[in-house]
This record gives structure tokens, C-alpha cells and sequence, in this order.
């Protein structure tokens, strides 16, 4: 049995992020459980808190500390990652870094053509530091989340639906050959 953490870059009760995430979840295999981390109750981050941080930021460092793996729904916000995003990955890294070793799914999306491009690539760069090894492909950007869904929040087409299931294979797959190492990205 595996764990991993979802994360939604949306805030917004009807994102399309968030009904993506869903989907994603339910082609999870069963032994897989998904717990999703709510980035909007952090308060943001101020250094001058730690060591002992606030309730809200440990809360949220213990279950990092319970993950294998990391899944990652993000809106493109001004062709990066949303600010809400960003300060939770900046929580999770201090005082040490609680995200080493975890493997990460990253999924991008927008309403416009690009589907996220820039907020994947963003996202990708901090892994480096935090040592977060990304599915490297497929590469997942979906664009037009507007016309996506039907009435039932269900992706429409069954060729997107059959690409997030060879994504979230890949995801699996490195999930189970991987090893978990927290000891590495400290600095
Ligand atoms: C956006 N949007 C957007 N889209 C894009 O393709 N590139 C971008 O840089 C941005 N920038 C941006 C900034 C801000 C502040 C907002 C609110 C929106 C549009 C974005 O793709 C659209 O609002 C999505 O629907 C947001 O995702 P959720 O909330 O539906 O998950």
C-alpha cells in the first residue's frame, strides 16, 4: 500500500483543477490511497516563525511526512504556479526539507491553448531543489478545461481519459521502484 498526497493549485470551489484531480483519484489502482492536503488554511510563509512554525504549517509537515507520493493539479496563473501552491511547497521545505525522495505527478491546466505549459515547467524547477522525482513522461497539460466536463463533472472525451490513465500508470509504476529517501535536499 502506497499514500499520496493531492494538491490542488485552485482555491476556487468550482475549479476545473480540482474536478481534474478528481478523475485522476478515481483511476487510482486500490492500493493506493489518496488523501487530498487543503493549501488554503496555510497562513503564509515567514521564516521568522520556525523552528516551531505555526499549527496550521505542522499539521500540514506531519502528513507530508506520511506521503510516497505526490500528485499535483495546478492552474497556470501569469505563466507560473499559483501563490497558494508556492507557499505550501515553501512550508513543506522548511525546517527540513519534507518532500525528499517523494515521486510527483505533475498535471497542468488552463482554459487557453497552452494548458499550463509554463506552471509545469515552474513547478519542475523547484522540484529540483526539494529532490521531488517527477514523472518525467507523459507530460500532462490540458487545455480548454471549460469545454472538458459534462454535467456529471465527468471528462468528455475518452481519449483524455485513457491519456490520464497512462499517466497515472507511469505514476504508479515509478511509485513502486522508487525508494524513499528524506535525508537529501537539505540546505
Ligand atoms: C489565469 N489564467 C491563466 N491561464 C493561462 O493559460 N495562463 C496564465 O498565465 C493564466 N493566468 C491567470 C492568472 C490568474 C490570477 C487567474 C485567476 C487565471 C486562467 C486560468 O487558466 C483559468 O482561470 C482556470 O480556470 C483556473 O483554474 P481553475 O480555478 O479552474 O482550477
Amino acid at each position: 500500500m502506497k499514500k499520496i498526497g493531492v494538491f490542488v493549485g485552485s482555491l476556487r470551489k468550482g475549479s476545473y483543477s480540482k474536478k481534474i484531480a478528481k478523475v485522476l483519484v478515481s483511476l487510482l489502482p486500490s492500493n493506493i490511497e489518496a488523501e487530498f492536503l487543503d493549501t488554503g488554511v496555510l497562513p503564509l510563509f515567514n521564516d521568522d516563525l520556525d523552528p516551531n512554525g505555526v499549527p496550521e504549517w505542522n499539521r500540514f509537515r506531519n502528513q507530508l511526512d506520511t506521503l510516497d507520493g505526490l500528485l499535483i493539479v495546478t492552474p497556470e496563473y501569469n505563466r507560473s504556479i499559483p501563490g497558494a501552491l508556492k507557499n505550501a511547497m515553501d512550508i513543506g521545505s522548511r525546517p527540513t526539507n519534507h518532500f525528499g525522495g517523494r515521486v510527483a505527478l505533475v498535471v497542468s491546466d488552463s482554459i487557453g491553448n497552452a494548458g499550463g505549459y509554463g506552471a509545469n515547467h515552474h513547478l519542475r524547477q523547484t522540484f529540483t531543489t526539494l529532490n521531488i522525482i517527477p514523472v518525467q513522461r507523459p507530460e500532462v497539460y490540458l487545455a480548454h478545461t471549460d469545454t472538458m466536463f459534462d454535467e456529471h463533472d465527468m471528462i468528455k472525451s475518452e481519449g483524455t481519459i485513457g491519456f490520464l490513465q497512462s499517466a497515472i500508470d507511469a505514476f504508479v509504476k515509478l511509485l513502486y521502484v522508487t525508494s524513499l529517501s528524506s535525508s537529501v535536499g537539505e540546505f
